[in-house]
């Protein structure tokens, strides 16, 4: 059976707090992509999360949190990742730091790591579960492992809406690109996978960045895999134009050219363009033919929509 779709009411938010506290799992949206929600700190319901995703248990979460204080409590915060909350939380910046001893995410959340990923998402609804829900919520992208992130309530329903307990809608993601994550254990900081906050912004408060140059087979991230966002059918990325039949990912002004041209944003607002990438993408992926995409300038949030192409287009 489908989980039902609630939209966001203080009763349906109030539900989604009493089934976490079951052990149950629920979709929260929030403002980069919904999120499969579950107690950060029950080892039960994370398995049961890590089996509905088919996500490898060697892949971590992101615990998400009400602010600073909640933080403090899970993570030894280093003076970058103070500096990095005070300017961009509530908003999508997830922060890895070393674990605190008292910290009550359990293990199989953090995928027996000695660190953990911390985020306050900027969104009323995730923001109101958080405060009914009391504690740490981890939540991943409410995705089978490995394919394109929900930005509506209608992709979690289709993709896993009959091993979740409950969906709450808060209409489409406004980002539209999961949260950038940075490792702050060592000076200088590294970036682990660039997202809705650009690298630049960041670089802005603590200086350069370090980018992860560790083997691409074992990211340090362990989710920043080659294949991933991946559509079923084949991907071409910087196309002027599409071959044969395939469906336009278009980015500016372009002639139309089939029905099945799809445009990113036709006045090249990359913002625009980062809201509509993974709902474009399973789109075009459902008509069953091949993708073509246009490039898109790598600046600001251009980095983060090229990172996931480049990934979705990775048939290893
Ligand atoms: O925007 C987002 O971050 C969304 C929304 C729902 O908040 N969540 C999300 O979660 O994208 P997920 O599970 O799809 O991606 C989490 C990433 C993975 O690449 C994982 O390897 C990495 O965070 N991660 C988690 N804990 C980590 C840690 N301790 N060290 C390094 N990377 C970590
Ligand atoms: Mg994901």
């Amino acid at each position: 059976m489908s989980a039902p779709i609630l939209s966001a009411t203080p009763v349906s938010i109030e539900r989604a707090a009493s089934c976490l506290r079951d052990g149950g799992l629920v979709a929260m949206p929030t403002e980069t992509v919904y999120g499969m929600a579950c107690d950060a700190a029950n080892p039960k319901a994370v398995a049961r999360l890590y089996a509905a995703k088919q996500r490898p248990n060697f892949n971590p979460l992101i615990a998400h949190v009400s602010g600073l204080e909640m933080a403090s409590s899970e993570a030894n915060l280093t003076d970058i990742s103070v500096k990095l909350i005070d300017r961009f939380w509530p908003g999508p910046l997830s922060i890895v730091a070393p674990m605190s001893p008292n910290g009550s995410v359990c293990d199989l959340a953090r995928a027996g790591l000695d660190s953990i990923a911390l985020r306050q998402p900027n969104h009323g609804v995730a923001a109101a579960l958080l405060k009914a829900f009391g504690a740490p919520i981890v939540a991943p992208s409410a995705n089978p492992s490995g394919q394109i992130s929900p930005t509506t309530a209608e992709h979690v329903a289709a993709d896993l809406g009959d091993k979740i307990d409950l969906i709450l809608d808060g209409g489409p993601c406004r980002v539209g690109l999961e949260s950038t994550i940075i490792d702050t254990r060592q000076a200088p900081a590294t970036l682990l996978r660039p997202g809705g906050i650009d690298g630049a912004e960041i670089e802005a408060v603590i200086g350069p960045l370090r980018s992860d140059d560790t083997d691409p087979a074992a990211p340090i991230s362990p989710g920043q895999l080659l294949r991933h966002y991946a559509p079923t059918q084949p991907l071409r990325l910087n196309a002027k134009a599409p071959k044969g039949n395939e469906v336009f990912l278009g980015f500016g002004p372009v002639a139309g050219r089939s029905e099945y041209d799809l445009n990113l944003s036709p006045s090249s607002d990359l913002h625009e363009a980062a809201a509509n990438l993974f709902s474009m993408l399973r789109m075009a992926d459902s008509h069953g033919r091949p993708i073509a995409a246009a490039p898109i300038p790598m600046t600001g949030p251009g980095i983060a929509i090229n990172d996931r192409l480049h990934r979705a287009a990775n048939r290893v």
